[in-house]
């Protein structure tokens, strides 16, 4: 299995084919996403995969690029819970990973450390930390919608609560039937390439990465 080859491959689609993406190819997007880590497993996130027009142009009212929202056949769009990162479930989920190695004692103190507990920071920090959760999320079906033969687009800038929220925030969320508790924090674009893209570059190795410590070469 050679992961490096898709992502060497990579370059984001913004002009996509008119065409339907198969029902098999969507469950196994959403299967990676399923399948990403999170802190303590709590799995902060929920997927809406779009196809339908009204419910793309709904989305899209929030969107920068909308153009691009508008007219992708598919949109997934990655939810974070706010709740998420409850104290009880967290408690459960360590249980569930380390049984009796660590005492209530060591899990108390463990879970009231700030450094560890997203919900103990500020709502900016929490935020960031559901950001972080669901980035892995949408990695991975980001590389699996490639797998399977597909183009797709990250889409960041969002009206949301890590931006610019006005009213019309809450009025789509309230279309899409999103409970207040969820944010919507990234939009992947999905679909056939409709478009040949020159793949962009990135900077040296030496330039982001060390052997040691910072700047040491290899
Ligand atoms: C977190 C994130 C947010 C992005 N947001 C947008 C966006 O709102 N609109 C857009 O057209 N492209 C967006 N992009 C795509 C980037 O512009 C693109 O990945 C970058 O220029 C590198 O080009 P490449 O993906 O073709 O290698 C985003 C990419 C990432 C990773």
């Amino acid at each position: 299995m050679e992961i490096l080859k898709e992502i060497k491959d990579w370059r984001s689609i913004r002009f996509f084919k008119n065409q339907k993406i198969e029902k098999e190819k969507i469950l196994c997007i959403l299967e990676a996403g399923r399948l990403a880590p999170s802190w303590q497993n709590l799995q902060p996130w929920h997927f809406l995969a779009l196809e339908n027009e009204d419910e793309k142009k709904e989305i899209s009212k929030l969107i920068v690029t909308r153009k691009m929202t508008e007219r992708a056949p598919l949109l997934i769009v990655i939810l974070g819970n706010m709740e998420g990162f409850d104290m009880g479930i967290a408690k459960k989920r360590i249980k569930e990973q380390v049984g009796d190695k660590m005492s209530d004692e060591q899990m108390t103190k463990y879970l009231n450390n700030k450094k560890a507990s997203p919900v103990l920071n500020s709502h900016p920090v929490l935020l960031s930390r559901l950001l972080e959760q669901v980035s892995y999320a949408s990695s991975f079906m980001t590389l699996e919608a490639r797998h399977q033969g597909l183009g797709v687009c990250i889409v960041g800038g969002i009206e949301n609560n890590l931006s610019e929220k006005s009213e019309k925030y809450d009025e789509v969320k309230k279309i899409l039937n999103i409970p207040e508790h969820y944010d919507i924090l990234t939009v992947l674009c999905v679909g056939y390439e409709n478009e040949t893209v020159e793949k962009r570059s990135r900077k040296d190795l030496k330039e982001i990465a060390s052997f040691g410590a910072f700047g040491k070469a290899e």
